[in-house]
């Protein structure tokens, strides 16, 4: 598969910056008061970008730091999250990645995350890749979402973004909610990351609002091949255009949309209009 061995060496690219950085000083500046970006952010995606351009040309490129550029009339729309879970890099703390996923006509194709795991002094890397129908896999490995269909018995992890607005209120009403209810909520910090862990069975589910196609193109394609499903946080189906997301392992979707309930659904419709970039079969 020519288009997922390029994601993984473009993954790559960026993972080696990230390695060649992780243990020396950080560059910081601010798009935000807690919104940080490093240099590293910066070099990952140029690395990225030059084996994207050298092998496609042609393909349409939406990056995080770098927006959107080459040809609007491309089927394929890459997504790129050069250092996902920054706020962690710029302190050692570990859950970060490189993310990339790779749409067709508005659908995930490919995808690749490199994690970076460990922490100071023994920083290592594991790399989930995943293709439209070939399963999904971790260091090569096929790997599956987990079996367990209690709340009861899960561990969940979510997230909160630089926007504190009426989702982010919401969310924390969920985070009580569901910690009462299941072994656990973990949030740590990188999107890409939390939803490989539901792909790789470590966690049963995952949630999220005010998501970029960024931060969600490679791990719902991921754990969607790893047995897992997607969906909006009201349960309708999910595109990366979209602005929530809940990934489980399938089993437990509909009794988690239930809790998550009629509450959160006002919260919709503020997906961003990526109509442009968009192509419907
Ligand atoms: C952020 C991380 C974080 C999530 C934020 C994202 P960044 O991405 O994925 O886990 O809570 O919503 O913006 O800025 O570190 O690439
Ligand atoms: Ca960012
Ligand atoms: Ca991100
Ligand atoms: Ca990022």
């Amino acid at each position: 598969h020519h288009l997922l061995h390029v994601v993984q060496i473009a993954a790559n690219a960026g993972a080696q910056v990230i390695m060649d950085a992780v243990n020396k000083p950080r560059n910081i500046t601010y798009k935000g008061l807690t919104d940080l970006v490093t240099d590293t952010d910066k070099m990952s995606e140029a690395a990225i970008l030059d084996v994207v351009r050298k092998s496609f040309p042609d393909h349409l490129i939406l990056g995080e730091e770098g927006g959107i550029i080459g040809d609007s009339s491309s089927d394929y729309l890459w997504c790129i999250d050069p250092l996902d879970g920054t706020t962690n890099f710029a302190h050692g703390y570990p859950s970060f990645a490189v993310s990339i996923g790779v749409l067709f006509k508005g659908k995930p194709a490919a995808a690749t995350v490199v994690e970076f795991v460990g922490g100071p002094k023994c920083w290592n890397t594991r790399t989930f890749t995943a293709a439209a129908g070939k399963g999904a896999f971790c260091n090569g490995d096929k790997i599956h979402a987990s079996q367990t269909d209690k709340v009861e018995q899960s561990l969940l992890v979510t997230g909160f973004g630089y926007e504190h607005d009426d989702a982010w209120a919401t969310n924390i009403e969920l985070f009580k909610e569901f910690t009462d209810i299941s072994r656990g909520v973990r949030r740590l910090g990188a999107a890409a990351v939390d939803m490989c862990h539901v792909a790789l069975g470590i966690v049963e589910a995952y949630w999220e609002y005010r998501l970029k196609p960024w931060d969600m193109a490679a791990g719902v394609l991921i754990v969607e091949e790893a047995g897992g499903t997607v969906s909006c946080m009201d349960g309708g189906k999910f595109s990366v255009f979209d602005r929530s997301v809940l990934v489980s392992n399938g089993v437990l979707h509909s009794k988690l949309l239930e809790r998550i309930g009629p509450a959160t659904q006002k919260l919709q419709g503020k997906g961003i209009d990526f109509s442009l970039w968009y192509k419907p079969e």
